[in-house]
């Protein structure tokens, strides 16, 4: 049988990851497709850039199109990134009745739900395992190995450049933006890292992981996002004094009133399997009625990690090219006449129990003042810790951890401690889980 011919747009990280990866494992590769997987064709920005990959056999340009509209290729990777040209060469590829790969996380959470509705239409597939949590295979998990379930909730550390920063902070004092640019450097970071520390790349990933556990569009405008830029190495030894790791997490959960999608700085007890991932890894908890809760680690970024997803989504296309486009597996794991607009809650409307780090003047009755504003809203404090000044400081920090409320009710208490005369600047907030 003749080799399947690969066009491959951006040779980048997981370009060229993802080149190395089909090259090196050839052999391998072919035994389980059942066909040789041979990339003819490739496109950069730069062609004279030095490249991670071997391009000697490759065909490279700088017009992804002249790949898109080539009759001989039929799968056509997208690992250039951005939501620009990137979606128009999709559509254009679907168009052309050709099978598309991509790690773009982005262009799926923000135009998936087109994508796969013009794929569909056109019989291809448009696989996208590399776009959430790098080499981790959690797509496919989810979509098939949990399909029996009824998934609760899910709970991932899904961006590694964030953990990374998060780790070498805690455990080597390093600075924030130090250790970003290592990541930058290392491959880890987006185009733009704010989408990494800020959190937007886990709500596009969130968005991606909610709509295949829960059988709902694609909807990351209803993301609840925070990052990590305002985590200070004080909160993080505060955390663990108390048993607590920081960590960044998207959470996905279904409750009776509709579902939770959050991505933000969780405290979760150290003792969890979760808390102790570290660096660029990423995990991914996952709760099925069935099953129970099940949990997925691995590199969440770099070359071949992401490559070897990209990867195994090309085989999965070479095996299903003969197979009954009506009976494939769907892809956002619900038939697409089941997908069901369950409410997404407001970020209000959530539950969860709560960090509090206050400044406080030293004066008799200032915890007087918080506790009854807390008791007020109807917030049961589960500890308090009084802490020495900080250095070069006179203020109080004051540590406490609260029981499950909702956020509204907590809004209107931060709101009105800050307004105490006693009360020195913003107060640090930041919610926990139990992930029990
Ligand atoms: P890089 O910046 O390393 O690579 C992007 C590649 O695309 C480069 O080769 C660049 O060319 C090429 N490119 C950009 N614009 C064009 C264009 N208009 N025409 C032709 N080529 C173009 O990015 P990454 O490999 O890190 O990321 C690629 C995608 O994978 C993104 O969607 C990202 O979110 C996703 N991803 C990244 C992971 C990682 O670990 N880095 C992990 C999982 C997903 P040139 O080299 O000449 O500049
Ligand atoms: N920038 C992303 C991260 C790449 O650090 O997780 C992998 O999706």
């Amino acid at each position: 049988m003749k080799p399947i011919k690969v066009g491959v747009l951006g040779l980048g990280t997981v370009g060229g990851g993802a080149v190395n990866v089909l090259t090196r494992n050839a052999k391998e590769i072919a035994r389980r497709a059942g066909r040789d997987i041979v990339v003819t064709h490739a496109s950069a920005k730069d062609l004279n850039k030095a490249r991670i990959c071997d391009t000697t056999d490759i065909v490279l340009t700088t017009d992804s199109f002249e790949i898109i509209n080539n009759p001989e290729i039929e799968i056509i990777l997208e690992l250039m990134g951005g939501t620009t040209q990137a979606k128009e060469l999709v559509f254009a590829a679907i168009e052309n009745g050709k099978h598309v790969v991509t790690a773009n996380k982005a262009l799926i959470a923000l135009y998936g739900n087109e994508i796969f509705a013009k794929a569909s239409e056109k019989g291809v597939i448009v696989a996208f395992e590399a776009a959430v949590a790098g080499g981790i295979p959690i797509i496919k998990a989810i979509r098939e190995g949990l399909s029996g379930n009824q998934i609760e909730w899910l709970a991932g550390i899904i961006n590694g450049t964030g953990n990374f920063i998060l780790t070498e902070m805690r455990d080597k004092g390093r600075d924030f933006a130090d250790v970003l640019a290592e990541a930058q450097a290392l491959g880890y970071a987006e185009a733009d890292p704010t989408f990494d520390v800020e959190g937007i790349d886990a709500g596009h990933k969130l968005t991606i992981l909610a709509a295949i556990a829960f059988g709902i569009p694609l909807q990351f405008s209803k993301v609840y996002t925070e990052g990590i830029t305002q985590i200070t190495r004080a909160d993080v030894n505060y955390a663990e004094e108390l048993g607590y790791r920081i960590k960044h997490l998207g959470i996905a959960r279904k409750t009776q009133k509709g579902i939770e999608l959050r991505v933000h700085p969780t405290l979760i007890p150290h003792r969890r399997l979760i808390a102790n991932v570290n660096g660029v890894m990423n995990a991914v908890l996952v709760k099925g009625d069935a099953v129970g809760a099940t949990l997925y680690y691995g590199a969440g970024a770099g070359a071949e990690p992401t490559g070897s997803a990209v990867v195994a989504d090309v085989i999965d296309v070479v095996r299903a090219l003969t197979s009954d486009p009506e009976n494939r597996v769907p892809h956002l794991a619900f038939q697409p006449n089941a997908i069901v607009d369950i409410p997404v809650l407001a970020a209000e409307d959530i539950k969860t129990a709560y960090y509090l780090r206050l400044n406080a003047e030293d004066k008799p009755g200032v915890l007087a003042d918080v506790t009854k504003i807390l008791a007020d809203q109807n917030i049961s404090i589960e500890a308090i810790i009084q802490k020495e000044p900080l250095k070069g400081e006179t203020s109080l920090p004051i540590i406490m951890l609260t029981q499950q409320t909702l956020e509204k009710e907590m809004n209107a208490a931060i709101a009105k401690m800050e307004a105490l005369s006693t009360i020195i600047g913003k107060i640090t907030r930041i919610r926990m889980e139990t992930l029990g």
